[in-house]
Order: structure tokens, then C-alpha cells, then sequence
């Protein structure tokens, strides 16, 4: 197993190309299931999660070939199979999303319950409650979805008790090919979802308010195979920002769509650094006399402040010269980055969704390790900036989905380094 070593200290400088978006792209990859024509994804970012969903896919009976260039061939002609087992859903949980579409298409499915994970319970009652609004008998059995539609989906207005990213796609995953019209109410907004409209869209589905709160769908009785772009990683770039104002120096992130981090930037700024944005770059700034100062964050659902940047933002304020509290409202356990910052010196308080973090003056490195992706990344920009050396372990959550991270810093003077544990 590899480790990422960081000497901390010193400020970054220089220029990050952002990737496609881990979160579009899986449930992009899905998309290739409503159809027997090929789909080319491009601008995909190369993951262990995009791996994972390939693997499931090809189990399903695609064909799924990464090509050179950030692209990816998909083409499931016929599916050979209507089961996602245990094994490949338990490694990722948002392979459970292909339940709609495989369903849509040959009118029954069984899909293994993804389980909870370290940052929650992470239930999928929505999405179950949503597909048996399109008219799926479900039964649970032995862990599994067992899933039927004999006669197809049908078209029915539905409304979410609350917002939620994964029900939302799944649901329009399972019912562009639905007979008559769908309405969701309370849909999320996320970038993402209108990715994945924008691409069932140009493969001839009707979808209209993708963005907004209500979303309509006329159901289409098939779709066609095109080359279709992966959004930006929003998480990625505002990853590397907020490393960029913790470490300080100069990065320019480039392949951004800015507008897609509306509340991250005034607190960037709140917080010390300058953001200078033009068409498709950010550039982010703060001098080594620039102190950070103290900022209070709530996550919210998208256009708020996203949770799977709250980690990151934690580590900025961590050197604040003051008190910042910050709030988690969309998972009940995803503090657990905090220990471990507190084992490099910082000073965290947490009760219930709320962390009060007193700011220090200095972080030193310490070796820590991370129970997901987004935490260890702010492991990874804490020991940017840290005193001293930083050994970051279980690597393998980073490289769900940050590609090339160690690449992508030591290109702007970061010491940092990926070593085999073993060796
Ligand atoms: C997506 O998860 C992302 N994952 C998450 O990113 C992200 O943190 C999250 O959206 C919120 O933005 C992918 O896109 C693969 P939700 P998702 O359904 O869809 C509860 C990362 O690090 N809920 O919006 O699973 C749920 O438990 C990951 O890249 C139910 O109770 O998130 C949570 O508290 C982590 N029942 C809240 O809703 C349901 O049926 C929001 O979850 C569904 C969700």
C-alpha cells in the first residue's frame, strides 16, 4: 500500500489543470445502460471510482475501454446480466444508481443495498420510494433490491422529503425512458445533475429544469449513442484552492467553471487570499505575510457551501488567527478528519454537527491517515503547510478521487512524494 509523504513549509507556485468530475462521471458512465449504441465520454478523469463502475459495467455486459486522450468507450449492446452483486456495490456506493436504468431497460434488476460508510448511514429510501412511484414492485431480500417493471415505468410526480444528489439522478436515470411525463419537486442542483441532463438530452432525452428545484422529463422510448464532456471537478478545483490559501503562494487552476463554486470564493477571500477569475481559470494568491483569518462555514445542498469541501476548509482555518465554527449539515459523521488535524497541532472542538476550531500558529507534520477521500485531502493540504514531515496512509482514498494528486502539487514546488508502504 502506498503512503504520500509531505515536507511541509513551503508555498506552492504554479499551474493545475482540473479534471473531469469524479461525481459526474460515474453516473455518466450509467447512462451507457439506456441505450445499445456507443457513448464516448471525454475529459474523464482516471480513478479508482471510475474503475470500480467500469468493472460493474462490464459485469452488466458492456464493453468499456479507456482510451487514450481522457477518453472513455462505453457500449452495452445487449446486457448480459441484471444483477449488481455485493462485491462491486460495496466498494462504491453510487454503483447502486445502475437499479434504474438496468430496470428501465429489461424490466427487472437486482441490485445489492450499499450499506452505510464512514461518513454516515447513507440510506436509499428515496431512491427506492422514487422508483416505486415510477411503478417497480420492490422486495428486499437477503440484502438485495430485487426489482420489477414488467410492464415499463411509468411517468409520475414526485417530491423528494428533502434534497438529496444520488435520488435525484437515479430518478432521472430510471425515468427518461418512462412511458408519459415525470415531474420531480425538490430535486437537487448540483452542477452534476445538469451534466447528466445536458448528456441524456443530447442522446435524444427530453428533460427541461435540470438546475432548478422542479425538474420535467417527457419520457422518449430510446436513445442514441454520442461523444459527450465531462463536466469540471468543482470539488477537485476548490480542493486545490483551498490548499492554495492554507499553504499560501500562487496557483493558477485552470479548466475551472468558477461560477460552479460560487460560495466557496468570498470565503477564500474573507479568509486572506486573493481569487482573480477569468473564463476558464481562478488564480488563487496570499503572500507569506498575508495572515488567514477566522471564517464560520455551514454546508448546504448546491448553490451553499458543498460538504465534500468542508474537510478542506477546515485545514485553512485550522491557522486562522481566531475562532471559526464550522457546521455539517448534510452528513451526521463527517468530522472525522478532526482527530487527526488535532494529532498535527490543531485545536478542534466538536459537538454534534458542529466543529469550533481555535486557530494556531503552526501545524507540525505527524503521520495521520484518513478515513475517506475527502478528509485525507485535507490531511493533504494541512501538511502543505505544517512544520516538518507529513506521512499520509491509505493513499487509496485519495486515488478514488484526485487523480495525479501528488503530480499535479509537485508541479507547483510542493515536496511531496508517493511511497510503496511496503518499501
Ligand atoms: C453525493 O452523495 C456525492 N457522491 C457525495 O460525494 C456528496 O457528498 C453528496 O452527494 C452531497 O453533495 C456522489 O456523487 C457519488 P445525497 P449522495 O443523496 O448522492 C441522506 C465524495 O466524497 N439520504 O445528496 O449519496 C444521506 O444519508 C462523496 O465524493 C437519505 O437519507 O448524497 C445524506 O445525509 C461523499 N436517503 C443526505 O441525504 C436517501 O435515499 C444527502 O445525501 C438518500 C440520501
Amino acid at each position: 500500500m502506498d503512503k504520500i509523504v509531505i515536507e511541509g513549509g513551503v508555498p506552492l507556485s504554479g499551474e493545475i489543470t482540473v479534471s473531469g468530475a469524479k461525481n459526474s462521471a460515474i453516473k455518466l458512465m450509467a447512462v451507457c445502460l439506456l441505450t445499445d449504441e456507443p457513448l464516448e465520454l471525454t475529459n474523464m478523469p482516471r480513478l479508482r471510482d471510475t474503475r470500480f463502475m467500469g468493472q460493474l459495467l462490464a459485469c452488466l455486459g458492456a464493453k468499456v475501454e479507456e482510451a487514450p486522450g481522457a477518453r472513455l468507450l462505453l457500449h452495452a449492446k445487449t446486457l448480459t446480466s441484471t444483477t449488481a452483486s455485493y462485491d462491486l456495490v460495496r466498494k462504491m456506493r453510487a454503483t447502486f444508481n445502475v437499479l434504474g436504468p438496468i430496470l428501465a431497460r429489461e424490466g427487472k434488476a437486482k441490485v445489492s443495498l450499499p450499506g452505510g460508510c464512514a461518513i454516515g448511514a447513507r440510506p436509499v429510501d428515496l431512491h427506492l420510494d422514487a422508483l416505486k412511484a415510477l411503478g417497480a414492485q420492490i422486495e428486499l431480500s437477503d440484502g438485495y433490491v430485487i426489482a420489477e417493471a414488467k410492464n415499463g415505468l411509468k411517468g409520475a410526480e414526485i417530491t423528494f422529503p428533502f434534497i438529496s444528489v444520488g435520488a435525484t439522478e437515479h430518478t432521472l436515470l430510471a425515468c427518461v425512458l418512462a412511458k408519459g411525463e415525470t415531474v420531480l419537486n425538490n430535486a437537487a442542483r448540483e452542477p452534476e445533475i445538469i451534466d447528466l441532463a445536458d448528456c441524456l438530452n443530447a442522446m435524444g432525452a427530453k428533460i427541461s429544469g435540470a438546475g432548478r428545484s422542479e425538474i420535467r422529463i417527457q419520457g422518449v422510448s430510446r436513445l442514441k449513442g454520442i461523444s459527450y464532456s465531462v463536466v469540471p471537478d468543482r470539488i477537485e478545483a476548490g480542493t486545490y484552492a483551498l490548499a492554495a490559501a492554507t499553504a499560501g503562494g500562487s496557483v493558477r487552476l485552470v479548466n475551472v467553471r468558477s461560477e460552479h463554486l460560487g460560495s466557496l470564493w468570498p470565503l477564500i477571500a474573507k479568509a486572506g487570499a486573493t481569487v482573480t477569475m477569468d473564463d476558464n481559470s481562478v488564480l488563487i494568491e496570499r503572500g507569506q505575510g498575508t495572515p488567514l483569518r477566522p471564517v464560520d462555514m455551514e454546508t448546504q445542498a448546491y448553490p451553499g457551501f458543498p460538504t465534500d469541501l468542508q474537510a478542506q476548509f477546515m485545514a485553512m482555518v485550522c491557522l486562522a488567527d481566531g475562532v471559526s465554527i464550522i457546521r455539517e449539515n448534510i452528513f451526521e459523521n463527517r468530522f472525522m478528519h478532526c482527530p487527526e488535524l488535532v494529532r498535527m497541532g490543531a485545536n478542534i472542538t466538536v459537538t454534534g454537527r458542529e466543529a469550533i476550531v481555535r486557530g494556531v500558529e503552526r501545524l507540525t507534520g505527524a503521520p495521520v491517515m484518513a478515513t475517506d477521500l475527502r478528509a485525507s485531502a485535507s490531511l493533504v493540504a494541512a501538511g502543505l503547510a505544517a512544520d516538518g514531515i507529513t506521512e499520509i496512509s491509505r493513499v487509496y482514498h485519495l486515488d478514488r478521487g484526485f487523480e495525479n494528486i501528488d503530480v499535479k502539487l509537485g508541479n507547483c514546488g510542493a515536496r511531496i512524494k508517493r511511497v510503496s508502504e511496503t518499501g
